[in-house]
């Protein structure tokens, strides 16, 4: 799916915009995950997990993104740098059409500026311009205070935990935390 570019300020006064990924954002987009899956374990990748995307993957995703009925990625830009991305999606079947899954991830130099806050605007709207979406999900690991801030500002709460679902590096477990909003 589609969206209409979104231009809004960062709090610290800078021209941004949110809008669906077009075909020169494809190494954009590539820089992005390599970078910020390694500024933080909040992410689910590692850096070199991110070999197996390539530009030509890239272009195809984007391709089958804009015309699927139930995916849309977002991905915001500032001064021409792709600096974070959103996913809402959802499924076509008759028992489980009615939850969206989000997902989202800035690059560490773009925290705390209200890019969140605008992605869920965006993807909440999204999410409610199908009638039979009636719940938003989505997980956040044990300790990532921001993102549950972020989460709780925009109506999500706390439902459950997946004990121990991550495992980092260091052999360290972290649970993981679902939360819903429902319409
Ligand atoms: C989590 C993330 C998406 C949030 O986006 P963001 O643009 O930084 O969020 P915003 O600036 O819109 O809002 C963050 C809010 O949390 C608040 N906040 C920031 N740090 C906080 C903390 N440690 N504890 C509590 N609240 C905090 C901010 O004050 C702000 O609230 P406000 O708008 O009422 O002032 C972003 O920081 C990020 O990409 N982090 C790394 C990857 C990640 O964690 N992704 C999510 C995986 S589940």
């Amino acid at each position: 799916m589609k969206v209409d570019d979104m231009h809004f300020k960062l709090k610290d006064s800078r021209d941004a915009i949110i809008r669906s990924p077009r075909e020169e954002d494809v190494q954009g987009t590539l820089d992005y995950l390599v970078k910020s899956s390694g500024e933080t374990e909040f992410l689910l990748r590692y850096p070199e997990e991110c070999a197996k995307f390539t530009p030509e993957g890239e272009r195809e995703l984007f391709e089958s993104w804009e015309k699927s009925d139930c995916e849309t990625m977002l991905l915001c830009e500032v001064d021409g740098v792709v600096v974070g991305t959103s996913m809402v999606t959802w499924s076509n079947n008759i028992k489980t059409g009615h939850r969206a899954r989000v997902a989202i991830g800035l690059l560490k130099d773009y925290w705390n500026l209200g890019i969140g806050t605008k992605f869920f605007e965006e993807m909440i709207k999204i999410a409610k311009s199908n009638p039979r979406i009636t719940q938003m999900e989505l997980e956040f690991m044990e300790g990532n205070s921001r993102a549950r801030a972020l989460y709780e500002k925009m109506g999500f709460r706390i439902t459950g935990v997946a004990l121990n679902a991550i495992r980092l590096k260091s052999g360290k477990f972290l649970n993981e935390y679902l939360m819903i909003k429902e319409f």
